[in-house]
């Protein structure tokens, strides 16, 4: 059987994903219920980061070490993928010695370009253009707190970037509604709302775009990349903040989630994290048990829920 990569939320079908979903939620129970469930002994995880990283890091290793196995910090910084080793040969010789890797990079090409060099499956901690990790929580977050997300409104509000094409990606797959309120210039690549077909809509007016919404997200309006557009994103983003006023037009039990890191005051008001109907501390404590889940789907074939 070919090697499984988690680069998208495509790479999977929708009742795969599913399966991971269902498996975290498992696996919370089981770690709050202190059951060890170590599947992994003697597998170790690789983890290049090119960008910074707190929950992706935090949830990768401590999710390894809890699974039985171990997890390497590799900065681009001190290997020779850094130095520009080709990215190719990394993941000949990385592929040899790991039994998974994870990657945060940049221009998504970096994953693409080691998965298909790679023996083992590579996972798409965050790229440019994509970060599924973070919607396996969001989507397990969503479970836990109101069921099925089948049918239901979800609005993204703010920069139509990697969190959003992974929103339009997980819409298709869990089947929901996709508004997208960002301003001019910055929708998601025409590709990404090309998949969304009649799914995904643009609406301009945030009050339209949440109005009945069952799931309000958003992220920070300036990227790891983006540093330098600071200054001017401020200023055009500035009508999309989100705050309890603006979620008070949503489905009376809305949630809201934020994939943090945040920016109060930017794209959320200073107390919409502390507001009950935000679920952002569950949505970041998911990363761990959801990626245990596709770690184990990905690295123990033979133990992928169906
Ligand atoms: N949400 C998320 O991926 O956080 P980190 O950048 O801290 O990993
Ligand atoms: N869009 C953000 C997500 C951080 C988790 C970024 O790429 O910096």
């Amino acid at each position: 059987m070919s090697t499984r990569h988690f680069l998208s939320m495509l790479d999977f079908t929708p009742e795969e994903l599913s399966g991971v979903v269902r498996r975290g939620i498992e696996l919370k129970k089981l770690r709050n219920d202190n059951v060890l469930i170590e599947p992994l002994k003697q597998r170790v995880l690789g983890m290049i980061f090119e960008k910074s990283s707190t929950r992706t890091r935090l949830s990768f290793e401590a999710g390894m070490i809890q699974l039985g196995g171990q997890a390497i910090f590799l900065s681009s910084r001190d290997t020779q993928l850094g130095r520009g080793e080709p990215t190719d040969d990394s993941a000949r010789v990385m592929s040899r010695m790991l039994d998974a890797v994870m990657i945060r990079t940049f221009a998504h090409s970096t994953l693409t370009e080691f998965a298909a060099c790679s023996r083992v499956p590579v996972i798409n901690g965050l790229s440019d253009d994509l970060h599924p990790c973070q919607l396996l929580a969001d989507m397990q977050t969503f479970a836990e707190h109101r069921g099925s997300i089948k049918g239901k409104t979800v609005t993204w509000v703010g920069d139509g970037h990697n969190m959003c094409n992974s929103y339009i990606e997980a819409a298709v797959q869990f089947d929901f509604n996709l508004r997208i309120c960002c301003p001019k210039g910055y929708e998601p690549p025409a590709r990404f709302l090309q998949l969304g077909g009649e799914r995904v809509s643009l609406v301009r007016d945030p009050r339209e775009a949440v109005a009945g919404a069952h799931l309000v997200t958003t992220d920070v309006w300036t990227s790891m990349g983006q540093e330098e557009e600071a200054a001017q994103r401020l200023e055009l983003f500035a009508a999309l903040q989100v705050n309890r006023a603006l979620l008070d037009l949503a489905a009376k039990d809305v949630l809201f989630m934020h994939c943090l890191p945040a920016h109060r005051g930017e794209e959320i008001s200073q107390d919409l994290l502390d507001d009950p109907r935000s679920v952002a501390w569950d949505q970041a404590e998911n990363r761990l048990h959801a990626q245990k889940a596709l770690l184990e789907f990905l690295i123990q074939p033979g133990a992928r829920p169906a």
